[in-house]
């Protein structure tokens, strides 16, 4: 697919808040209009500090969207059209303040309004100086934000308009330009397409007080499911008990145990591509207490009988006609993580294994990082130690790419 002809066409709102990098504004405008975008900019009170309007209408061939409340700009396009017109939501540079803003659900300009009022994917290019970007306060802003569905580009190393060096510039024009593009080619290569994602842990019950489950929290599979969702694929997330919210533009079917997971998952086949990033509880109790389990007197040991529980990934890989074009399973493993997993690719049936090193000194369980390999019968990719979200949003990138050459 031609990469210039995905974006050729598209109608991209631009919202440049405030920040050094918004004198990189113009320029983004003719780099996505040299490749047939059209491109309506707002601009913040506080982008307009760093770049005009008059340069930004000069190379959008539009009007500069400004004022909430001006009654030229309401009369005519008001800020719901705004958004309801594009194709797409791009903030760049997204400060520190708007990221908050958009979090809050603050709706008090009119770039604000626009990002609060949309359906349509959002994409920011984040730029702030880096202890602004590292502080709890923007991380966990920027999390939440990628748990709604919005897609994030950089920011990146580099030195800083503010003498310092680190984390937190924007990414330069082309690259975002880049991005856009490769946004979407991947959303066209998934469209219509549907998927299916397991997540968290099961929880599998002793009595009606005790239960068997592990540590998992659910923070990959999730990732997993929005990064999918916001490549435009139909997502359903089956996911055991964790305390993250339900990601955006994901069906979220809410399960304990792994007898309940398998019934979830049989239940929205037929899917493209399905994805088990849960951890399975190997085993249940063999029988459940109605009853709390007492405690006799004199009772120094006891014995739990456990049976074995299905084993989703493997049922679903051999599901014959029923079996999705791509079945993705995970590999936790402690030793010899690779030589581990890809035996599973055979053990399980199937495509690829996503191996992931959860030794304590990893810090994966429960952690915002993982490092991961991917293996099929191809061989391994060793992917860079990644935010859970990165790793989510690189494996449904892969996904539309062998999904697409598998059509061809
Ligand atoms: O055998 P192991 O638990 O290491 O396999 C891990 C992979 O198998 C994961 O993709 C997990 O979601 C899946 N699995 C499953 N059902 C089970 C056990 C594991 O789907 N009962």
């Amino acid at each position: 697919m031609d990469e210039c002809v995905v974006i050729k066409g598209k109608r991209i709102l631009l919202i440049i808040s405030g920040g050094i990098a918004a004198y990189k504004g113009p320029d983004l405008v003719r780099r996505l209009r040299e490749r047939g975008a059209s491109v309506r900019c707002v601009l913040t009170a506080g982008g307009a500090k760093f770049v005009s309007p008059l340069a930004l209408s000069t190379v959008s061939g539009d009007k500069v969207y400004q004022e909430l409340f001006s009654l030229i700009d309401e009369r005519e396009i008001g800020h719901i059209e705004l958004s309801r017109d594009a194709d797409i939501l791009v903030v760049a540079p997204a400060s520190a303040n708007i990221l908050a803003k958009m979090v809050q659900g603050q709706a008090d300009d009119i770039a604000t309004t626009a990002l609060l009022a949309t359906d349509k994917p959002v994409v920011v290019a984040p730029a702030m100086n880096i202890r602004m970007w590292e502080h709890a306060a923007t991380q966990v802003n920027v999390a939440a934000l990628r748990s709604r569905g919005v897609t994030t580009l950089g920011p990146a190393e580099g030195d800083m308009a503010c003498g310092e060096y680190g984390m937190g510039r924007m990414l330069e024009p082309v690259e975002i330009a880049d991005a856009l593009e490769a946004f979407f080619r991947d959303r066209e290569r998934l469209s219509g397409r549907r998927a299916l994602v397991t997540s968290g842990p099961t929880l599998e019950a002793i009595d009606p007080v005790r239960y068997i489950t592990n540590r998992s929290s659910g923070k990959q599979g999730h990732a997993i499911a929005s990064a999918l969702a916001q490549l435009g694929t139909e997502t359903t997330l089956v996911s055991g008990p964790t305390r993250e919210p339900d990601p955006t533009g994901v069906r979220v079917i809410h399960v304990e145990s792994a007898r309940q997971m398998l019934k979830a998952c049989e239940g929205t086949l037929p899917v493209d591509v399905a994805v088990f990033a849960a951890a399975v509880s190997d085993w249940r109790a063999a029988m459940e207490a109605n009853g709390k389990i007492k405690k006799r007197p004199g009772e120094t040991t006891t014995t739990l009988d456990l049976v074995e529980n299905p084993d989703i990934l493997a049922t679903i890989s051999s599901a014959g006609n029923r079996r999705p074009q791509l079945v993705v399973g995970f590999a936790a493993e402690t030793d010899d993580v690779i030589d581990n997993a890809a035996r599973k690719l055979e053990t399980k049936g199937c495509d690829w294994i996503v191996a992931n090193d959860i030794s304590k000194a990893a810090g994966t369980f429960g952690g915002v990082a993982n490092t991961v390999h991917l293996i099929s019968r191809d061989g391994v990719e060793n992917w860079p130690r990644l935010s859970k979200a990165t790793v989510g949003e690189r494996l449904a990138k892969r996904i539309a790419q062998r999904l697409t050459e598998a059509n061809d």
